[in-house]
């Protein structure tokens, strides 16, 4: 089904009137938080909880694709989530495998980008294969990147970056004069993906849970209590529209940051008076 045309004309206004607000973020990630707590709270079991949060990433997919945000990254398992029990553990690989299973078609249809990043070899084949075959069918699709961390851990993937750096240096390839930030950045599994404008996590918890540790060096972070199966388009929105409201300043200062808007609409102005100009002559 394309998202478009299932689209109801008061979500579309919503949608249009948050975009004229200002900049939305180009990366946005989420820490997925608050199905056990969701369904234990309800007298159901955690796997309706998973279920229920299933629900969730599908419509958060939907809007983020359909609002123009570019790349979406959801923190579906940690590195640390193995330590869960072992019936969970399995719970949560059916329902990713039914996951992966039943929407490839639908995503692909709709222009989404699917990427994965984590300790991948750690999941079960079945999965790898999913994740494998929904990488290959939409590696050139143009729309919403959508990265699933699976298996993930920030830490994993420094010292991971740290290993892959010491063995180029041990080849000669690199010196450890070479090493930069953007370079130590380009041996991370995130290397394709700017990094995140916006953090968000549910639940009310209020850490990263080893999520994207270095790429969130200066990402606005929002966090709500609301458990991650409540979390649907109408929440997501009014996370945007608290991004939309902050200055980010790079450890700059307000003043330096309009003097520099200022000058590039006067630059822009400029130029746009030269091209008159010279219309003109
Ligand atoms: C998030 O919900 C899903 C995963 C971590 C896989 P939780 O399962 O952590 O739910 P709570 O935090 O126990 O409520
Ligand atoms: C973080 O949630 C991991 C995911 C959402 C996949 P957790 O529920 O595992 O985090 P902690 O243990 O409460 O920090
Ligand atoms: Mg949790």
């Amino acid at each position: 089904m394309d998202w478009k045309i299932e689209q109801i004309i008061e979500d579309k206004q919503v949608q249009q009137e948050l975009r004229e607000k200002g900049k939305l973020p180009r990366h946005v990630a989420i820490i997925m938080d608050g199905n056990g707590r969701w369904a234990l709270e309800k007298g159901l079991t955690r796997t309706e909880g998973h279920k229920e949060g299933i629900e969730s990433v599908r419509d958060i997919v939907k809007a983020s694709s359909l609002i123009g945000i570019e790349c979406l990254t959801l923190y579906a398992f940690s590195i640390e989530n193995w330590k869960r029990p072992v019936h969970e553990v399995g719970i949560l690989m059916k329902l990713l495998e039914h996951y992966l299973k039943s929407e490839l078609d639908e995503l692909h249809e709709n222009n989404v980008r699917i990427k994965a990043i984590g300790k991948l070899n750690s999941l079960p084949k079945v999965v790898q294969k999913l994740l494998h075959k929904a990488m290959t069918l939409t590696s050139n699709n143009t729309g919403l990147t959508l990265t699933l961390a699976l298996s993930y851990g920030g830490r994993w993937d420094i010292v991971r970056a740290v290993q892959l750096i010491s063995l180029d240096v041990r080849r000669g390839k690199v010196s450890p004069e070479d090493i930069s930030d953007e370079m130590f950045s380009s041996y991370l599994s995130t290397k394709d993906l700017p990094d995140p404008d916006y953090l968000i996590r549910t639940s009310g918890e209020m850490r990263l849970s080893n999520f994207l540790l270095w790429e969130m060096a200066y990402g606005e972070i929002f966090i709500t209590d609301n458990y991650w199966p409540e979390f649907r388009r109408d929440l997501f929105y009014q996370a945007l529209e608290s991004y939309m409201t902050r200055e980010r300043r790079f450890g700059k200062t307000s003043q330096q940051l309009s003097d520099n808007e200022k000058g590039s609409k006067d630059s822009y102005l400029q130029r746009v008076i030269n091209v008159v100009k010279k219309g003109n002559r």
